[in-house]
């Protein structure tokens, strides 16, 4: 997986494109990556959906919140905003929530401290408040949610579990967001690029490698 860095004509809705098809990749080879559910252990199967968890509750708002807070375009806005009423009108952290205690996967303090580092580094990277790249790592982290409820739906049924409205409402929803996200991208990109030099990356690396830790608990077998 290479580093790429933006593009120098960074305003092109071409630009924009192959930003889309890289994201695109990366998301599909995260998914390829995936061990298959029935050759897991138990515990294992609920490490995963744990540490998923960890990561999503507290933090999918906080970050789409950041990606808020950094853009300047009312596109960028309108999409951030819309994506954010959702989440909590219809109180998503609580379904997920629903979805980990009934596969008796709720996050324990070791499947917090699992996480912890690549955690903080995301947030501390979102911090930067940078308006394009944040917005990279959100479609990337959409995306990346959206193929992956399919596999996160199959460890919860190998663990008894029948609940899946989380599943079933994120495999569906956040296709339009990401389609969105990468919308508000291009707009953004127009009039507020990111410095010159960025690696327009650096934020989906960073997630890239939280989600390999949520996936593959023993560092030994994340990906490099
Ligand atoms: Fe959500």
């Amino acid at each position: 997986m290479s580093t790429m860095q933006m593009p120098q004509q960074t305003g092109s809705p071409a630009a924009a494109g192959s930003v889309q098809d890289q994201v695109h990749n990366m998301i599909e080879e995260l998914i390829s990556s995936l061990p298959a559910p029935k050759s897991l252990t138990s515990d294992e199967r609920r490490g995963i959906i744990a540490r998923y968890t960890a990561v999503l509750e507290g933090n999918f708002i906080y970050w789409m919140t950041a990606a808020l807070i950094a853009v300047k375009t009312e596109e960028a806005r309108e999409e951030l905003l819309e994506n954010l009423h959702e989440e909590v009108k219809d109180a998503h952290p609580a379904m997920l929530r629903r979805f980990a205690i009934a596969a008796h996967a709720f996050p324990t303090d070791s499947d917090a401290m699992a996480i912890n580092e690549d955690l903080t580094k995301v947030r501390v990277f979102l911090g930067r408040l940078s308006a394009v790249q944040s917005l990279v790592t959100m479609a990337f982290f959409e995306g990346f949610i959206q193929r992956f409820m399919g596999y996160l739906a199959d460890l919860a049924k190998a663990e008894g579990s029948t609940e899946m409205e989380y599943t079933d409402v994120h495999g569906v929803c956040d296709i339009a967001h990401t389609e969105g996200l990468f919308r508000a991208l291009s707009a953004e990109n127009e009039v507020n690029p990111s410095e010159p030099g960025a690696d327009l990356f650096e934020g989906v690396h960073l997630l890239s490698k939280l989600i390999q830790r949520v996936v593959h608990f023993h560092p030994e077998l994340a990906l490099a």
